[in-house]
């Protein structure tokens, strides 16, 4: 398993964006995860392509764009070109998955498609070789700050059995609530891509949060996927 911490700017000051994401960098950060809301497809509305820009210049890491928005197809090229390394889109407002998958490919970039707490794993079947990774929602998406759903854990599996069973090699990373009580969890679940936004941007130290919650994840890897990749 290869265990990449993605700490959610959306918990962060946005007036001091610059600072924070270099204290996650300083901590271990592997990707800075971003997350976009249109206040339709969820209840709040957070930031767009031109942040997305600015945010690439002062960033040494991949930037994870993630999509809450209606019709995601229509600003997937914006994303690109303001810098987005990963783009994930949820299956719910996705019509045609293959296609925006191969979108989101035809510019280079990895492409993720997320599970909301109440979509079946099923809806994974026929895109599991598509799909770079999935992501499993263990909060209902709109807003940082909210308790994980414990049945996250067992969707996890769920999902890890899918993808092998459909011969993918996509990681599974996990939003939501994830903190120093659930990472440990998740990971043993098998999840390898952890986002956190209050446990690190909440925290006094932000820094010191990120390397903690990372060096958790390492040690929560099962033994017998510790040389899987
Ligand atoms: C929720 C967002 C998450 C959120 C996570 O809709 O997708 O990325 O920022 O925040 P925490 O870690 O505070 O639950
Ligand atoms: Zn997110």
């Amino acid at each position: 398993m290869n265990i990449r911490l993605a700490p959610s700017i959306l918990a962060a000051n946005f007036a001091a964006l610059g600072d924070e994401i270099a204290a996650a960098e300083r901590g271990g950060a592997d990707f800075i995860h971003v997350d976009v809301m249109d206040g339709h497809f969820v209840p709040n509305i957070t930031i767009g392509p031109p942040v997305v820009r600015s945010l690439k210049k002062v960033t040494h890491v991949p930037l994870d764009v993630h999509l809450m928005i209606t019709e995601p197809d229509r600003y997937i090229e914006a994303f690109a070109t303001a810098g987005a390394d990963l783009i994930s889109v949820h299956v719910e407002v996705t019509p045609h998955l293959n296609r925006t998958i191969s979108h989101i490919h035809s510019f280079g970039l990895k492409a993720g498609v997320v599970l909301n707490p109440a979509t079946p794993v099923g809806t994974l079947e026929e895109i599991a070789t598509d799909a770079d990774y999935v992501l499993v929602m263990s909060v209902n998406p709109g807003f940082g700050g909210q308790t994980f759903i414990p049945r996250s854990e067992s969707k996890v599996r769920a999902v890890r059995a899918l993808l092998d069973r459909a011969g993918s090699q996509a990681a599974i990373e996990i939003d939501g609530g994830i903190d120093r009580d659930t990472i440990s969890r998740v990971v043993a679940a098998g999840a390898e891509i952890l986002v956190a936004g209050s446990a690190i941007f909440h925290s006094p130290d932000p820094e010191a949060a990120a390397r903690e919650l990372k060096a958790l994840a390492r040690r929560s890897v099962p033994a017998a996927w510790a040389d899987r990749t």
